[in-house]
């Protein structure tokens, strides 16, 4: 069965094809960076815009490359939550028109499902049950996966996301948007050491998260320094250093209280090579196997979507005809095995 999976939950516009038989077929994205870094985050509703311009001509371009066309889809994939409604609309609307016109499913995907699966993607995947860690903008938590579908939350922020601490903190030193990317970039030329910044929750036990304290010692840093390049440099550093850290002892005792051998690590944050290093190296002091998608399937895109939806579109999911429905708030653990 070939799947088309959409993605329109935020600040990219991706498609992608996946086949039941040949894999991964196609996909393109288009980041919406430019549109939105001048106002230093996502404007809502012109990520929906920018999707009604760029999503239909990006699902052309994927059957173009597949050399498919319509007639040739079994299904319509699309990111149904959780994200911003405008942008989701946007996806969903498409898909259920295409379904409708065509009398195929159409099958709604959670976002964080999609990230989750997106390491079986790759040649070497993981085999159910894991731990996964989900590190993305608005999403930071720990999930026992027994199985798909079969997801408990082990723990989660009680506040900011990582993904958007490293933006906030971006922003807070002048560096661009998104800001993971650039605080890795500045923290390269950083002096380690030189700043010092908590590893919060991780003198209690537990597996929860809170990032918010971090953004104001960097805060309180900034304001008492005079910051010039080197200044950016160190604090970067510090601040991704102290973050990375900090998702590395909580999957460190994760792994002690669940014995779960096996670790996939997925959303944007998961692109954070710092952190692919340490956990690489947990991997190796723990004796077990960690999974990362590669580095574009780490970020937001149409590829996870279309793996994802064609999973549940096998075994009979999704809706064919009828209205549809976003979930902007959609909590993973709700989520069911495919009948
Ligand atoms: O998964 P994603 O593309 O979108 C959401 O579902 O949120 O994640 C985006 C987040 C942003 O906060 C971005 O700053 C962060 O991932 N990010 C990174 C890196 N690349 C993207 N954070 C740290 N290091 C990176 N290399
Ligand atoms: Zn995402």
């Amino acid at each position: 069965m070939l799947v088309l999976g959409i993605e329109t939950s935020c600040d990219d516009t991706a498609a992608a094809l996946y086949d039941g038989e040949r894999g991964l077929l196609a996909h393109r994205l288009f980041s919406q960076i430019e549109t939105h870094s001048q106002y230093g985050g996502v404007v809502p509703e012109l990520a929906a815009r920018d999707h009604v311009r760029k999503l239909l001509p990006l699902v052309h371009e994927v059957l173009g490359r597949a050399g498919a066309g319509i007639p040739d889809l079994g299904a319509v994939a699309y990111t149904a939550g959780p994200g911003l409604v405008g942008a989701l609309l946007v996806g969903a609307a498409l898909s259920h028109g295409l379904a409708a016109a065509r009398n195929i499913p159409a099958v709604g995907v959670h976002h964080m499902e999609g990230h989750l699966l997106a390491p079986m993607l790759e040649e070497n995947r993981p085999a159910f049950p894991f731990l996964a860690l989900l590190v993305s903008g608005g999403h930071t938590m720990l999930v026992e996966v027994s199985g798909h579908g079969r997801y408990r939350l082990l723990g989660q922020t009680l506040d900011d996301a990582v993904g958007e601490a490293f933006d906030k903190t971006a922003k807070l030193l002048g560096l661009g948007y998104p800001g993971g990317p650039a605080i890795a970039a500045a923290a390269e030329h950083g002096e380690p050491g030189r700043f010092t910044f908590p590893r919060p929750m991780t003198d209690r036990p537990g597996l929860d998260f809170s990032f918010s304290g971090l953004k104001t010692a960097v805060l309180r840093t900034v304001r008492a320094q005079k910051m010039n390049g080197s200044a950016v440099a160190d604090i970067s550093r510090a601040f991704q250093d102290a973050a990375v850290e900090t998702l590395v002892i909580k999957c460190r005792r994760a792994v002690e209280e669940t014995r779960h051998r096996r670790l996939v690590v997925a959303g944007g944050v998961g692109a954070n090579r710092d952190l692919r290093a340490r956990l690489a190296e947990l991997a190796k002091s723990e004796d077990i196997e960690v999974f990362f998608p590669r580095l574009e399937f780490c970020t937001d895109n149409g590829a996870m979507i279309a793996y994802a939806g064609w999973l549940r579109a096998r075994n009979g999911g999704g809706t064919a005809g009828g209205g549809f429905q976003v979930r902007p708030r959609w909590p993973l653990a709700e989520l069911e095995p495919p009948a």
